[in-house]
């Protein structure tokens, strides 16, 4: 199992709801580690950036303003398969699919509103990782 950087946004409902704590300890307790850190309020220009690989699609607008909407913890996590493994834990889109004991099950409102972001794939991890921080920010434990 390659060992993989991906990246995690606690999103504004989840800060809100003040489950932090809760979600970082399902990435720890599953085998990744937490090696860069930062909580940020997204201007709405900064959540188009980061989400601008949805621009066309009907919700982007939405979407912006509910990531822009209050304060998120962007996280880098790493581990084995870290990428496919914090998707798992995050669980389905839309919280209603998603299988129980998930961080979406137990945390999401709605499709829109559904506490965490996880990158699909090492490439996007590694474009959206650059995005929120530089090489000197990332503290492999490896
Ligand atoms: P997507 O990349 O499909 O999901 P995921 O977050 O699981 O990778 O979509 C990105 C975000 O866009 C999703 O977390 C919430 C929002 N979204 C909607 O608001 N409505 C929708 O119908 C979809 C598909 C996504």
């Amino acid at each position: 199992m390659p060992v993989q950087r991906t990246l995690s946004i606690i999103k504004p409902d989840a800060v809100g709801k003040n489950v932090i704590g809760d979600i970082i300890r399902r990435f720890e307790e599953n085998g990744l580690s937490v090696i860069a850190a930062k909580m940020v309020h997204l201007s709405a220009v900064e959540a188009g950036g980061f989400y601008a690989v949805h621009a066309a699609r009907p919700f982007f607008a939405d979407l912006c303003a509910f990531i822009s909407s209050g304060p998120v913890l962007v996280l880098v996590l790493e581990g084995k398969n870290a990428v496919p493994l914090n998707r798992q834990l995050m669980g389905a889109t839309n919280p209603k699919e998603a299988e129980a004991g998930t961080i979406r099950a137990d945390h999401a409102d709605s499709i829109d509103s559904n506490a965490v972001h996880g990158s699909d794939s090492e490439e996007n991890a590694a474009i959206e990782i650059s995005y929120f921080f530089s090489d000197l920010d990332l503290h492999s434990r490896g």
